[in-house]
């Protein structure tokens, strides 16, 4: 259901929730620099859509770019960017949840921009991505925070709540999967616990160097006029986990 609705709108959403860009109000990689150096290091991107945080890597002169997505058409669109950018990435059709016959030990750096969210599998995904990590590697990924969802947001009001008060619509202990109505289709997402993030990483032996829950300074600094962001301006509507692996 997933893979169909990326392949179907995967236009609409060429270069969004892309680097430097981690997500939604929240602090950009231009004024985090959690990457660091990257020049000449081999990068993997888990959920890579269009290709345009591989383009932000190539630009910073990264050794090698690889990415997975589910969604050939979402894969095409990053070929397509990447080659006319003049880069040549590796880049393989499937689920991150899966045995794609990446290199094992071999990046410097694993990531993710609002991608690893959609996993199924947690736990599988993130010993993966550790596999696929040089000991000391590094693995970012951003996602919704967790509160983002359980604090005036229903999964048929996601863009449109309205009120003075923002009320808790959502319990946080609820990972259960639920169906969302986006763009006229479904698709089926979870709200995982922070805790979650934080102890799938552990069992997977990547070690947390920072996590990132802010609100972007302009946004704090301006009246907020919309519903969002008077919330922006109460919790995270994104969430950085840096971590590294042992
Ligand atoms: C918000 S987009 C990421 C955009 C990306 N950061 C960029 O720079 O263009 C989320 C992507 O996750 C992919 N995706 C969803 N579920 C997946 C899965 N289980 N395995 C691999 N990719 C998945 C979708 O096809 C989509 O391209």
């Amino acid at each position: 259901m997933n893979r169909e609705y990326w392949n179907q709108n995967a236009d609409a959403w060429f270069g969004k929730t892309a680097l430097p860009v981690y997500g939604e109000m929240c602090p950009t990689e231009d004024q985090l620099g959690l990457f660091g150096d990257v020049s000449g290091k081999k990068l993997l991107e888990i959920c890579c859509g269009s290709g345009h945080s591989l383009k932000y890597h190539g630009d910073q002169g990264a050794g090698e770019l690889w990415g997975i997505d589910l969604s050939e058409k979402q894969l095409q669109n990053a070929r397509g960017l990447l080659e006319e950018s003049g880069y040549r990435a590796k880049l393989l059709c499937g689920a991150m949840e899966e045995d794609l016959g990446l290199p094992q030990g071999y990046f410097d750096y694993a990531y993710s921009i609002y991608g690893i969210g959609w996993t199924t599998d947690l736990p599988g995904t993130f010993q993966r991505i550790a596999s696929y990590l040089k000991p000391g590697g590094t693995f970012i990924f951003s996602w919704h925070h967790t509160l983002n969802y359980c604090a005036g947001w229903t999964p048929e009001a996601s863009h449109g709540w309205q009120g003075e008060q923002i009320p808790l619509t959502r319990s946080y202990f609820d990972e259960e999967p639920f169906r969302m109505p986006v763009d006229g289709m479904e698709i089926i997402l979870r709200n995982r616990k922070i805790s979650t993030y934080v102890n799938a990483l552990s069992a997977a032996g990547l070690c947390l160097e920072r996590m990132v829950e802010e609100t972007d300074s302009a946004v704090l600094a301006a009246k907020p006029e919309t519903f969002k962001e008077k919330k922006a301006h109460m919790l995270p509507i994104s969430v950085i986990f840096k971590a590294r692996k042992l």
